[in-house]
């Protein structure tokens, strides 16, 4: 059988972490071969090594069939390598053809020919259905039109071999769905495809073989035919994984967030939320079910003090918190686990210690008289990093430094022990393997369960289903209806968020 791509005894090590250890990971031409292994299980920087990013200490790197020395991106590039990252390299304020063509620019009379470069970015484009708008600025598009450049600059370098590095994680269900019949043009078309993925169901459907690895070993590779989702999970996390949440009735008391009449704008200025009411007590998890661009992330934003109020009102035990800084927010008992955790939940040049108290480092026992207690925050992280399982070398390391899941995992950390009176967790999964989203999920329903009132915003219905205790369906910045999980199904919810059928929002009480 040929190979297009064999990596042997691949070990790359870290300051005080083997990442990858003698791994070995064998691609045929025309598959989609799956990574699968826990957060942290050295995925990524085994991508990272094939693409030139990093270099092995040990090990064998082979492209059809003839051994190479991938000593930078541009040789990955060369041999016909092609990356998307699991955070994206764009330049927000270039367009979507500058981003493709950077490095690769088409000249002519020493000044770049835009217009011939737009065509074939349109030309690439269309062949391979990946849709953009080649004038547009990154920063203002989509997420998943930003991953579609990511795709097309790989393709623009003549990729033949293509890495995806957890490009699911970041998308919609409707994005993911488009994202698949991508992936399937590409092979149809002769690419071979690397994909990472923590979503088995992904693997199960799309994928030929998948190798997985655990802490840095090896465990094998399987066909996918022959294996299946509970094996998968075992094999990667080395222990059952039960997939379905169990948690007793809701008992909830007293209101703490009350909503009344909202009104906020989105970053256009048009209206995002129209006279939103919505409430959440102690001891219950709200889930926000909605297509996303319904005006959830502008609802979160207005509640955390990230965007202003354009009327209506915010109450939290009674108090109103609307258009307060986010500092007071804070301070008034809301914890926040935010969508983007890169924009609004670490500073990755501080140390993941440091991350873990963000919020907290001015406040006793972390700062006296103005002066920071290291020993007191470094005690409190290297506690939460044990309780969260953030993996880790140290609570000094550089939080840009540790893998994406585990970044995820020590801001939920740091936000469940602040014990907020409501916990906002908007996609808290994101990313994160199937044994942390267990632990998570059972994290999300102690807090209630400790009398806490959780809002929880996530675009997998699954999630939405197994830990809310009432599901409030978005669309176009309204509530439009409030529903037991226990009495509704994935299509009726399905048909609610795309406001094909009406339900009056009844039970708001
Ligand atoms: N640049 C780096 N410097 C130091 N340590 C690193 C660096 N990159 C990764 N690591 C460490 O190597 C290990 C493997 O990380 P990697 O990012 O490959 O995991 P992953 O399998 O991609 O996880 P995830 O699913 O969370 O993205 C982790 O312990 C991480 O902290
Ligand atoms: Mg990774």
């Amino acid at each position: 059988m040929e190979y297009v791509i064999e990596m042997l005894n691949i070990r790359k090590e870290f300051p005080g972490i083997v990442a990858n250890n003698n791994i070995n990971l064998q691609v045929k031409k025309g598959e989609i071969h799956a990574l699968l292994g826990e957060n942290g299980a050295g995925k990524s920087t085994l991508m990272n090594v094939l693409f030139g990013l990093y270099q092995p200490e040990k090990g064998e790197i082979k492209v059809n069939g003839k051994a190479v020395n991938i000593t930078n991106p541009n040789i990955a590039n060369d041999l016909g390598i092609g990356m998307v990252h699991q955070h994206f390299m764009l330049i927000d304020k270039f367009t979507v053809t500058e981003n493709i063509i950077l490095g690769k620019e088409i000249t002519s009379g020493g000044k770049i020919d835009m217009k011939k470069a737009e065509n074939e970015v349109r030309e690439i484009s269309k062949r391979y259905g990946l849709s953009v708008d080649p004038q547009a600025k990154i920063s203002d598009i989509s997420v998943g039109m930003q991953q579609r450049v990511e795709i097309l600059k790989t393709l623009y370098r003549g990729a033949e071999i293509l890495i995806f590095d957890e490009p699911t994680a970041v998308l919609t269900p409707q994005e993911i769905n488009e994202l698949i019949q991508i992936m399937k043009t590409l092979i149809k078309e002769g690419k071979s495809i690397i994909l990472i993925t923590h979503k088995l169901k992904e693997i199960m459907e799309v994928c030929d073989q998948v190798t997985v690895i655990r802490k840095g070993e090896g465990i094998g590779t399987l066909n996918v035919k022959d294996t299946n989702p509970n094996e998968l999970a075992s094999l990667m996390v080395g222990r059952e994984v039960t997939f379905k949440t169990t948690k007793k009735e809701a008992n909830p008391k007293d209101k703490v967030l009350e909503i009344n009449d909202l009104l906020v704008k989105d970053s256009r200025g048009i209206d995002a939320v129209k006279h939103l009411n919505l409430e959440i007590r102690q001891g219950e998890i709200v889930g926000i079910a909605g297509v996303d661009g319904n005006g959830q992330t502008e609802l979160i934003e207005a509640i955390t003090g990230l965007r202003k109020t354009a009327g209506g009102s915010i109450k939290l035990n009674g108090k109103e918190i609307g258009n307060l800084v986010t500092r007071k927010v804070t301070e008034a008992g809301v914890g926040h686990i935010p969508q983007d955790r890169h924009k609004h939940g670490l500073v990755l040049d501080f140390s993941i210690g440091e991350n873990m108290v963000l919020q907290t480092y001015y406040q006793k026992p972390y700062s006296k008289y103005g002066v920071m207690n290291d020993k007191e925050i470094f005690v409190k992280a290297k506690s939460l990093i044990k309780e969260f399982d953030v993996r880790t070398p140290s609570e000094y390391t550089l939080a840009r430094s540790l893998s994406g899941g585990n970044q995820q995992k020590a801001i939920i950390g740091r936000e469940v022990d602040r014990n907020p009176d409501l916990l906002i967790a908007a996609q808290p999964t994101r990313g994160l393997d199937v044994g942390a989203i267990e632990f998570i999920h059972k994290r999300l329903i102690d807090q209630r369960d400790q009398g806490k009132a959780v809002l929880l915003l996530s675009f997998e219905l699954e999630e939405i289903m197994n830990v809310s205790d009432r599901i409030a369906v978005i669309y176009e910045g309204e509530i439009i209806a409030i529903v037991d999980p226990k009495e509704t199904t994935e299509q009726e919810l399905g048909l609610l968020m795309a406001g094909s059928i009406e339900k009056k929002a009844g039970g708001m009480n």
